[in-house]
């Protein structure tokens, strides 16, 4: 008797959790803070990235109706907003210059080393998969900005590391 009961509340509970609010609330972006408008990026590059970063980059996010399913949708609101936390492209002129440079430094690593974008998402989105060809026009892309940012704004790996760390630990996250 008991055993049927559980099995009845298996879909029960799966209807339910549906109920659960997902956050998917953005605050409003200034065009002119974004990469795109602030670094002047070419189209080439702007189509390239609007397919394999923005969705977990930026506060320009598309959801995909698999999205709106518990508990889907809390795991990629997760990756979501961690992804938003390292790095967002939609407040990018807010970042100092330093970190900027940081983050180009990083961008132009995680591109070419295939870390980026995530499996997990390249999985369902086959647009994002990345051709040989387009890591390469992404990594040359970022690596021609941050010559163009001059080498003051260079400063030691380790040290920026830390002072990101501290900036992410001050952010308004809860983990
Ligand atoms: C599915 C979501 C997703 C996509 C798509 C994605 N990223 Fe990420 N990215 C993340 C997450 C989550 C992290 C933080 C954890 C990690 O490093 O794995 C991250 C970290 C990074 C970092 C490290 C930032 C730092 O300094 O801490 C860089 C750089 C980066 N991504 C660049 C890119 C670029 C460029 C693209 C597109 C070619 C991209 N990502 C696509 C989710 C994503």
């Amino acid at each position: 008797m008991w055993k049927k009961r559980i099995l009845w509340s298996i879909p029960a509970l799966i209807v339910l959790v549906q109920f659960i609010p997902v956050d998917r609330s953005v605050p409003v972006v200034k065009e002119t803070d974004t990469f795109y408008v602030s670094e002047n990026v070419p189209e080439d590059v702007v189509q390239i990235m609007d397919n394999a970063c923005m969705d977990c980059h930026s506060y320009n996010t598309t959801y995909p109706w698999y999205s709106y399913i518990a508990p889907v949708s809390w795991w990629l609101e997760d990756h979501i907003e961690e992804g938003r936390e390292h790095l967002n492209f939609s407040v990018w002129a807010g970042y100092n210059a330093k970190r900027r440079d940081h983050k180009l430094e990083e961008m132009d690593e995680e591109v070419k080393e295939g870390e980026m974008p995530l499996d997990s998402y390249t999985w369902a989105h086959s647009e994002a998969r990345l051709s040989q060809e387009q890591r390469d026009r992404l990594a040359s892309y970022f690596s021609s900005l941050r010559k163009q940012s001059g080498p003051e704004n260079q400063i030691e790996e380790a040290e920026q590391e830390e002072k990101d760390d501290d900036e992410d630990d001050h952010g308004d996250h809860q983990h």
